[in-house]
């Protein structure tokens, strides 16, 4: 696969995701958003990589969003088959992935920048780190999942004031309303990544990803997250790995997954 406009590096099962634009502030054109819809399809089928951190190249930007240039004459129709494009092949897809997917926003997250890390499972900032959804002040709407996301993360009346104000959160406020976990000095973002995912990869894998499905089936429409959750549950059962942790947790010893 030839990645043009993301770096990506595997180590010690982390698979680190950068997109990689950084003089336009990492601004996410159609050539960006096909590279992530290939590498996310790789990297879930990739046995080496067992967490991904997603970030964004420089000390400016995360994504400042999508590709103004690309849209700015776009109609109806067009504009309709970007946004439905985009939900289908990169913000559901990374949304579905069966690993965790950790987005370190180090910087602006704006429009569909925003939506990239509200697609992904967790999400850490650098203090420096600004977030929002200015698509209004563009005379458009977020279409990468954004007012659908933002309200479940954060609660409506919050992400509505956000989307119809177009403000930016700092990272304290995002700390604040949950939109992220942790926010640490810029210099430590990867470390911080690195430490979560270590802490991921200590529990079973196949835990891990029932647990994806089980949260995400309570956010899916027509879906009953509780019976999702018994089914998960006893889809556990039986597997080597959950053989192997409760066979640690007698045996009074460390599981290794
Ligand atoms: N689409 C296309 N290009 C973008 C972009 C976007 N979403 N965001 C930034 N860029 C480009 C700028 O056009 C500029 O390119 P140039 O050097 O060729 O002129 C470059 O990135 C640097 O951005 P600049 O605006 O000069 O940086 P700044 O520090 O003055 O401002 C922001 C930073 C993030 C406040 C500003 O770039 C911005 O408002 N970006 C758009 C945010 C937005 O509305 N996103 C939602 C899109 S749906």
């Amino acid at each position: 696969m030839t990645l043009d406009h993301l770096l990506l590096e595997k180590q010690d099962k982390i698979a680190w995701v950068s997109i990689n634009r950084p003089k336009k502030l990492n601004a996410l054109n159609q050539a960006v958003l096909a590279e992530l819809n290939s590498l996310f399809l790789a990297l879930n089928e990739d046995e080496n990589v067992r967490v991904i951190v997603l970030t964004g190249s420089g000390e400016k930007a995360f994504v400042a969003g999508a590709d103004i240039s690309e849209f700015a004459e776009f109609d109806a129709a067009e504009g309709e088959a970007l946004s439905r494009q985009g939900h289908e092949k990169v913000f559901d897809l990374i949304a579905k992935t069966q690993k965790p997917v950790i987005a370190a926003i180090n910087g602006f997250a704006l429009g569909g920048g925003l939506e990239l890390a509200l697609s992904c499972h967790v999400r850490i900032a650098s203090s420096n780190a600004k977030m929002g959804l200015p698509e209004t002040s563009l005379g458009v709407i977020p279409g990468y999942g954004g007012t659908q996301r933002l309200p479940q993360l954060i609660g409506r009346g919050r992400a509505t004031e956000l989307i119809i104000t177009g403000r930016m959160m700092n990272a304290e406020e995002a700390l604040q309303t949950g939109l992220v976990t942790q926010v640490v000095a810029q210099e430590d973002l990867l470390a911080t990544a690195a430490s979560l995912a270590e802490k991921i990869m200590q529990n079973s894998p196949n835990a891990v990803a029932q647990a994806l499905k089980a949260v995400a089936s309570g956010y899916a429409e027509g879906v009953d997250g509780f019976s999702e959750e018994i089914k998960r549950f006893g889809a556990c059962f039986g597997h080597p790995e959950f053989i192997e942790g409760t066979q640690a947790f007698l045996g009074k010893r460390k599981a290794n997954f």
